[in-house]
């Protein structure tokens, strides 16, 4: 938990540099409730923050060098102005990236002394990475006054992952890890950057929300969400639109597109974006369950449409609702990961030891899971 990391970073600090540091910061991954591949669409998606959080502890060291210190991997990583060159591997882009990225946007960060760690399950679809962009940005960016917006950081920070670590991503992770709020999600329109805060009370609707990590490695992930990603623009161009967000009438686009596979991923798109802006509706009238078969349909369509599903994340879904979830689904990119199940208040340690049951008898490791709050985005701490 948060004050745990805190103090832990905070002692690892005065260790190595025999100072207090002049600040402790946070930012969280990200759960994604509905909307997935719809970001490059320049559609709709409606994540919140956990409370799982990269926590950094930092101080200016002054110059033109950067001290990172992980205390996951654990290994600490220096880098000089000079090896600010996009294609740097390693956690490490993440972290150099961001400094690339906020000179690029002409904001002068100078050196720092960071030392962090992270309670974000890596490869489990839940923006790990984008934790550790928000979190040393956050850091930076408070440490040399930037004046930066909320906004503007996960612009920042994605543009890092984007031109410096080399993933197409769309702006949702960064987003998310940047502008959440507890007790809400985000409805985020990724074209007009409008963030509204919609109310997921859980606690007052008697519902609970269980992530369940599949541990199924992300293999072929980054060629799979590339390819998606050039499908749907592919798709856009021959319809004639800026983003698949301008189709409105879906049957007249799937009518004009050449293959069966393509018109799959265009009536995901479009079908999620709706489903999205459903949810929303859902949300602000107070009525959290109506989620459940928005969900439901979201990870069909994943599944047969948008096709980014494997068995295991299947046999979770279809576990959790034999269980007696209300509504399940894949959440993060897709090939493995985690499912979100909504399910009533006391009932999700129930219906994680059921899928962990249905995966003992296919064969598969043990799941992990918990339950998630809504929790804030990126800030300061100490
Ligand atoms: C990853 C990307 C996001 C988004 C999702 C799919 O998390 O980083 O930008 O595209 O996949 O919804």
């Amino acid at each position: 938990m948060t004050t745990t990391d805190a103090d832990t970073v905070v002692a690892a600090f005065v260790k190595r540099t025999g100072r207090q540091p002049e600040g402790v910061w946070a930012a969280p991954g990200r759960v994604n409730l509905i909307g997935v591949h719809t970001d490059y669409n320049d559609g709709f998606v409606m994540p919140f923050a956990l409370p799982q959080s990269v926590t950094v502890a930092g101080s200016r060291s002054g110059g033109d060098t950067w001290s990172v210190t992980s205390l996951t991997v654990p290994a600490t990583e220096t880098f000089g102005r000079s090896d600010l060159r996009p294609g740097m591997s390693g956690w490490v882009a993440y972290c150099a990236g961001v400094v690339w990225a906020l000179t690029e946007a002409g904001h002068e960060v100078g050196g720092a002394e960071l030392v962090l760690t992270s309670d974000v399950p890596r490869g489990a679809g839940l923006s790990s990475s984008a934790a550790l962009e928000c979190g040393v940005l956050t850091a930076l960016a408070d440490l040399y006054a930037v004046d930066i917006a909320p906004l503007a950081r996960a612009q920042v920070a994605r543009r890092c992952e984007n031109a410096f670590v080399g993933a197409p991503t769309g702006l949702m992770d960064q987003a998310a890890s940047t502008l959440c709020t507890s007790d809400h999600a985000l409805f985020f329109d990724c074209r007009s950057f409008d963030a509204e805060q919609v109310p997921l009370d859980l606690t007052a609707a008697g519902l609970e929300i269980l992530i369940l990590d599949t541990r199924t490695p992300h293999e072929l992930v980054d060629s799979e969400y590339a390819t998606r990603r050039a499908s749907c623009e592919q798709a856009a161009r021959i319809l004639g639109v800026g983003a698949l967000r301008d189709v409105v009438d879906l049957d007249a686009a799937l009518a004009q597109l050449p293959d069966e596979t393509m018109q799959r991923r265009v009536r995901h798109v479009v079908t999620e974006n709706a489903r999205v802006e459903a949810a929303a509706h859902a949300l602000r009238a107070g009525r959290i369950a109506d989620l459940a078969p928005l969900l439901d349909a979201s990870h069909h369509s994943m599944r047969d449409d948008f096709e980014i599903t494997v068995p295991t994340v299947d046999l979770a879904v279809d576990a959790a609702r034999s269980a007696g979830a209300l509504g399940a689904r894949m959440t993060g990119g897709g090939f493995g990961g985690c499912i979100l199940a909504l399910v009533d208040a006391g009932d999700g340690d129930r219906v994680g030891h059921a899928v962990a049951t249905a995966f003992a008898a296919a064969g598969h490791r043990r799941p992990q899971w918990f339950l998630a709050d809504p929790s804030p985005g990126a800030r300061r701490l100490d």
